[in-house]
């Protein structure tokens, strides 16, 4: 029965986005928030669902940093939006207890398993206190400035020959998402996909990993009970989920198998371990833990950690550098700030070499730029979280029990109240202090990190991470994007360019 009635929900709403659409169109009027009797608001979102980003900002500052989505008669499509950033650490920090993230987001994000993202209470904490012990762990920051290097000079700089040499155009969003893609793996099981060769090789489960995105995704537009029925039927975007899911898992289980032979085979000299120091490494020596990851079994626990780590590090960074390299190509002045700043605190003049996080630290231009990139296109446009108990926001609006949240990150970038009139100016200068440090912004106002106690542990490991690329990139080449190509955010889970990058790549020295 719950089937039918999602079905004919989705059939109601399609006949309803045309008829509104065409009478909107002749009537010439598009209201940014109109609740119509029936439909509520999901004729105006249909009818921007291409700019639904640029859409939510729009009905946030008419409602001055809060929206109530009405979702009609259509069950459970309520929600409300926020960009206010007292009623943003009101909600992440201060009554962090009562904004778990909620049934909704467990069930769309099903393929996480029990990972980080989808766990809640005292799992949850036990998994981010042993995330944030690697992540400090001296081990692995060496080891992901290895990675890091070698895949910049092993996969992504032969490519940047290749294409620069034949004068072809490249996109370099697909080459990040290779880049990270791999260095991921390597990080997380010492396993490389080697995905980013001259080649462009097509590697089945980077593609499964796509899939699945673009299926959660569509899980997220979809009434449940449709996509639920879809579930049932194995048809449309659930079966490729499914098919998707299956080949992703069977790489996760290999690699795991992998790891775990090497570990036992390798000698267990400190120079080795520090040579490939992986989380998996880390989460099998973990015996002080509560579980014991050496048993067999415990390799469904591994699989849920390990995805969580790859759906974290992949994206996140391939789409914050290809939003900062379009900047970079498409404001001269600013590529050549970046490139005195490298000259004068690196004297680099095209050379590779191994950075100190001291010395990529001295790259404050750089910084600013990247904070600017992050500011203006947050990889995660939006934060879900549901209202355990009934509160009350400090902007005053009443908040039901069991109230769907979101929190518009992209949208908060792009507020007057909190960046000033030239908000959507791209300027890193306005990250810079007058002592020529870096302006801290607390994150309740700069989100693009999240906020609280669920904050990115991941943070100083990116910026590591995009520095390194960058300034092996920019040192080296100059990247002119190709005329006419259409830069636009995809609809995704992720802030993603729809069309990639495409652009033109010469060296500067030779
Ligand atoms: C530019 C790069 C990145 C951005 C913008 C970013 C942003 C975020 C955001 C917004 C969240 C909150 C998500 C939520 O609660 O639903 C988050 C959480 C997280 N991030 Fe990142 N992230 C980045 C890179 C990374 C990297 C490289 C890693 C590690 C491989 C990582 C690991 C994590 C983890 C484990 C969490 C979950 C924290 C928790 O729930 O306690 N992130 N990140």
């Amino acid at each position: 029965m719950a089937i039918l009635v999602g079905y004919l929900e989705v059939v109601v709403a399609f006949l309803c986005f045309f008829v509104l659409s065409y009478w909107m169109k002749n009537k010439n009027s598009s209201p940014i928030v109109k609740d119509w009797p029936i439909f509520g608001m999901l004729p105006g979102l249909l009818l921007n669902v291409g700019r639904v980003l640029e859409h939510t900002t729009e009905s946030l500052i008419y409602g001055s940093g809060f929206h109530e989505f009405k979702g009609g008669w259509f069950p459970n499509s309520d929600f409300v939006v926020t960009s206010d950033p007292m009623d943003v650490n009101h909600i992440l920090t201060k009554n962090f207890a009562n904004y778990p993230k909620g049934s909704d987001f467990q069930e769309v994000f099903e393929p996480l398993g029990d990972g980080i993202f989808r766990s809640e209470s005292d799992v949850w904490k036990a998994q981010r206190k042993f995330m944030l012990s690697v992540m400090h762990d001296k081990r692995f920051e060496l080891f992901l400035k290895k990675c890091t290097r070698q895949k910049v000079e092993k996969g992504l700089i032969p490519v940047l020959e290749h294409v620069s040499k034949l004068g072809i155009q490249v996109d370099l969003q697909e080459l990040f998402q290779r880049f990270t893609f791999d260095v991921v793996g390597l990080l997380v099981f010492g396993v490389d996909s080697n995905s980013l060769s001259v080649e462009l090789p097509l590697i089945p489960h980077e593609k499964a990993f796509d899939d699945m995105e673009e299926a959660v995704f569509i899980r997220y537009l979809l009434p449940k009970s449709f996509w639920k029925l879809l579930k049932w039927l194995q048809i449309g975007e659930e079966k490729k989920l499914k098919e998707a899911w299956d080949i992703f898992d069977r790489f996760l289980y290999q690699s795991i198998s992998a790891a775990r032979e090497k570990l036992i085979s390798r000698s267990k000299s400190p120079v080795e371990e520090e040579e490939e120091f992986t989380f998996l490494s880390a989460f099998l020596a973990d015996q002080g833990g509560q579980t014991d990851y050496t048993c067999e079994n415990s390799n469904k626990i591994l699989r849920d950690h390990a995805f969580s780590l790859m759906a974290a590090g992949r994206d996140t960074l391939s789409a914050c550098l290809t939003w900062f390299f379009w900047f970079v190509a498409t404001n001269p002045s600013i590529e050549t700030k970046i490139l005195e700043e490298i000259k004068e605190k690196l004297q680099e003049n095209g050379n590779l070499r191994f950075f100190s996080t001291e010395e990529l630290n001295s790259l404050v231009y750089l910084h600013a730029t990247l904070c600017e990139t992050l500011r203006l296109y947050p990889p995660v446009p939006f934060n879900h979280k549901t209202a355990l108990e009934a509160d009350v926001l400090p902007s005053g609006h009443q908040v039901p029990q069991n109230t769907k949240m979101l929190i518009s990150f992209y949208s908060m970038g792009r507020m007057h109240e909190i960046w000033g009139q030239d908000c959507l100016e791209f300027k890193p200068e306005r990250w810079i202090t007058k002592q020529g440090g870096i302006m801290h912004v607390p994150s309740y106002k700069f989100t693009a990190f999240n906020a609280g106690p669920r904050s990115c542990v991941g943070k100083d490991m990116s910026f590591i991470q995009m520095k390194i690329i960058a300034v092996a990139l920019i040192s080296n080449y100059r990247l002119q994007l190709v005329e006419g190509h259409p830069v636009t955010p995809k609809n995704s889970i992720i802030l993603h360019m729809k069309y990639g990058l495409k652009v033109k790549v010469t060296k500067r020295f030779g």
